[in-house]
């Protein structure tokens, strides 16, 4: 059982092993993917019911430009389709769509397009918002926080963490409590460098399409046994 008034305000999520689901059942990279977009919605879902206030999923690296052609056309073209899928329903339940990574390198004109349309229709709710990462990378977020911070002509002794944490693609955003990674990998692999500074980690085997309310409780759980110190004792 949770306890609810101890409920991370910021659950934040590395969404992998679609590709293995799909290799487990002899199918195509591409149908784990597919089965990912129901796992997410599920996960969503129980996170707004569960009160959460922020979830950050990582949707696609500023890495993930090094797969095969095939594979990275599927993922940056399924996520315009589903921002055109899912865009009313999320913001029909009061949920705040954002979207976070480098919005104007490599990323087509449709995709930038759909993130504005969505974010736009959805910039006033008041329920969980659900952030995406999409060509997303910790260390290119802290080089354009910089090139912003110097490009100001900010003097140097003026610069402090909050004067970062300002200049990263949402300044609103608060730091995740929980980091979840599934498919049993244990790294970051560029996800929220700076935010993750004291989030609690929890590594989940469960393969991304086979996610949802129960495991998501499971790592929640997790979480609430453990003792946040934040360097004190
Ligand atoms: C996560 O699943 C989805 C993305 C990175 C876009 P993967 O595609 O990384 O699946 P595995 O890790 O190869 O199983
Ligand atoms: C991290 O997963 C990126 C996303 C989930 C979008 P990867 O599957 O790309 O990470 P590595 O390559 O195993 O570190
Ligand atoms: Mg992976």
């Amino acid at each position: 059982m949770l306890d609810p008034s101890r409920m991370p305000a910021h659950v934040a999520c590395i969404m992998d092993g679609n590709g293995r689901w799909a290799n487990e059942r002899g199918l195509k990279r591409t149908a784990g993917h597919e089965q990912g977009e129901q796992a997410l919605f599920d996960t969503v879902d129980a996170a707004r019911e569960l009160g959460i206030g922020w979830f950050t999923v990582y949707a696609f690296s500023t890495e993930n430009w090094k797969r095969p052609p095939e594979e990275v056309k599927f993922l940056v073209n399924y996520s315009r389709v589903i921002l055109d899928r899912r865009r009313q329903e999320l913001h029909d339940r009061n949920i705040r769509i954002r979207v976070i990574g480098r919005r104007n390198w490599r990323v087509p004109r449709g995709v930038s397009k759909r993130i504005e349309l969505a974010e736009e229709l959805t910039r006033h709710n008041t329920g969980l918002t659900f952030t995406v990462a999409f060509n997303y990378g910790g260390r290119a977020e802290i080089v354009d926080a910089v090139r912003a911070i110097v490009a100001e002509g900010t003097a140097p002794g003026k610069i402090d963490e909050r004067t970062i944490a300002r200049h990263l693609y949402d300044p609103d955003m608060p730091d995740p409590d929980l980091l979840i990674r599934t498919s049993g990998e244990e790294r970051i692999s560029n996800f929220l460098l700076w935010q993750i500074a004291y989030s609690e980690l929890v590594f989940s085997d469960t393969l991304w399409p086979d996610f949802g309310r129960e495991p998501l409780i499971a790592a929640i759980a997790e979480y609430q046994a453990r003792d946040r110190r934040f360097g004190k004792i």
